[in-house]
């Protein structure tokens, strides 16, 4: 089969380091031949760690995607309102394309893309990463084989981590809805799809509540200053200090988001000027901290699903519960238990562990996405644009009943 050849859009943290490690790992299946960046330092990191031919190198997406097309597919990593445009431009050039998840943050180009994904002969993935999991394959076998019988009800957690709130929805990229897009829509569009395909019918109706309770600046303590960095006086017992969170000799991934170079000194000034400094109080996020949603299924399986920023590991867990049987999961535990009514047996499952990002989505994706393009599309992928639609009209129709106090009719909306 040949080596696909493909143009990387966005060159930041999930290109660079979600997906793109792909082609390092299979150089005989996978290989950059362009990349599409403004900023100077990522667009040279990348440039140099594939080997790209410098004329292959452009500051946007409107550039490279004015070129005639010179690979066989795009990966779309650009920011959340930045994802409609690109994918409609590559579609039309001929490109097959994988596209960071959300399609968009406006339910129309989400319904457009989906169409433009039957109208371009096309592969076109959308990332829910989720999907290629061992974790999640695992459930959704189980629950094909009829292990717990006939699946009634689902309880979804979404742990998300009181630092990881802090990073990415308080002071980080997906802070602000009108910016970005909703907190449904920018993490938990993974839970809706997800809970979509382990019940495996539509959803019909849904109602949603949550808010932002905490990070405002009434419950911003007293004489704490704008940013972690200006002295502030109960720094030691915040659990949120940005000096916590970011100084620590390795931060791991966090490292790299706050400063191109994860250097302590380049932490400490990203602290000081940028961003990721400020206090949580003080910043002009508007996302929620806690929602729940309520969801009925066509085939009447029942579905709450909470997430949360206030809890310590960052994690999933669900509880599956069947006519025969119930099945309790913790995603980062690689943890899955059946308990089997008729025997009171509990068994563990034992099943791949993840060795790669988010559980093994991502790289899972990326061996689904190269393969799908060497057979030129010939199977619909589990994640195509046109079967993400739902999961994003579930999300943006969630927001809708939060935001009016009512239950949506999914066919209405
Ligand atoms: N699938 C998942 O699990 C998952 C997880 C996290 C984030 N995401 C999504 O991935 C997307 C990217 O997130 P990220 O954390 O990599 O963000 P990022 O900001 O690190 O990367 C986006 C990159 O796009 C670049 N860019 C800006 N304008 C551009 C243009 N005109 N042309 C080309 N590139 C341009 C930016 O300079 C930046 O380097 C977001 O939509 C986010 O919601 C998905």
């Amino acid at each position: 089969m040949k080596k696909v050849k493909a143009i990387l859009i966005g060159a930041g943290q999930r290109g660079t380091y979600a997906y793109a490690p792909y082609a390092q790992q299979h150089p005989e299946e996978l290989e950059f031949v362009g990349v599409a960046e403004p900023i100077k330092e990522r667009r040279e990191y990348f440039r140099k760690a594939y080997d790209i031919p410098e004329q292959n190198c452009f500051e946007g997406w409107e550039e490279v995607l004015e070129q005639p097309p010179f690979a066989d597919a795009v990966l779309i990593c650009t920011q959340d309102r930045m994802h409609y445009e690109p994918a409609k431009k590559a579609l039309a050039l001929g490109y097959h394309v994988l596209l960071e998840k959300p399609m968009s943050p406006e339910p129309a180009e989400c319904i457009e893309l989906g169409r433009l994904s039957k109208e371009h002969e096309r592969v076109f993935s959308i990332c829910h990463v989720l999907r290629y999991t061992p974790f999640f394959r695992t459930l959704k076998s189980l629950l094909n084989e009829g292990k717990i019988g006939q699946l009634i009800s689902i309880q979804h957690n979404e742990n998300v981590g009181y630092w990881h709130q802090a990073h990415s929805f308080v002071r980080g990229n997906w802070r602000n809805s009108k910016e970005t897009s909703p907190m449904i829509l920018a993490k938990s569009c993974h839970d809706m799809d997800i809970l979509l395909w382990l019940v495996g019918d539509d959803c019909v109706r849904l109602s949603s509540f949550g808010d932002l309770t905490h990070f405002k600046k009434e419950n911003a303590p007293k004489g704490a200053p704008l940013r972690c960095t200006d002295g502030c006086p109960i720094e030691k017992d915040c659990p949120y200090s940005a000096l916590k969170i970011y100084l620590k000799e390795d931060p791991g991934w966090l490292g790299t988001v706050i400063s191109d170079d994860p250097s302590m000194e380049s932490r400490r000034k990203a602290l000081e000027e940028g961003p990721y400094g400020r206090c949580v109080y003080y910043c002009d996020n508007d996302v929620v901290d806690h929602q729940v949603v309520n969801m009925e299924f066509a085939n009447k399986v029942t579905v709450a699903f909470t997430m949360c920023a206030f809890t310590n590991e960052v994690s999933r867990t669900m509880k599956l519960m069947g006519t025969k049987g119930e099945i309790r999961a913790v995603m980062e535990k690689n943890l899955i238990e059946v308990t089997d009514f008729s025997t009171g047996k509990i068994e563990q499952i034992i099943y791949d562990e993840a060795v790669h990002g988010h559980g093994g989505g991502d790289y899972g994706i990326m061996k689904d996405f190269v393969e799908q393009v060497r057979i030129s599309g010939k199977e619909e992928s589990i994640t195509s644009a046109s079967t993400s639609v739902q999961s994003h009209l579930m999300a943006f129709a969630a927001e809708k009943s939060r935001l009016e106090g009512r239950v949506i009719d999914i066919e209405d909306f």
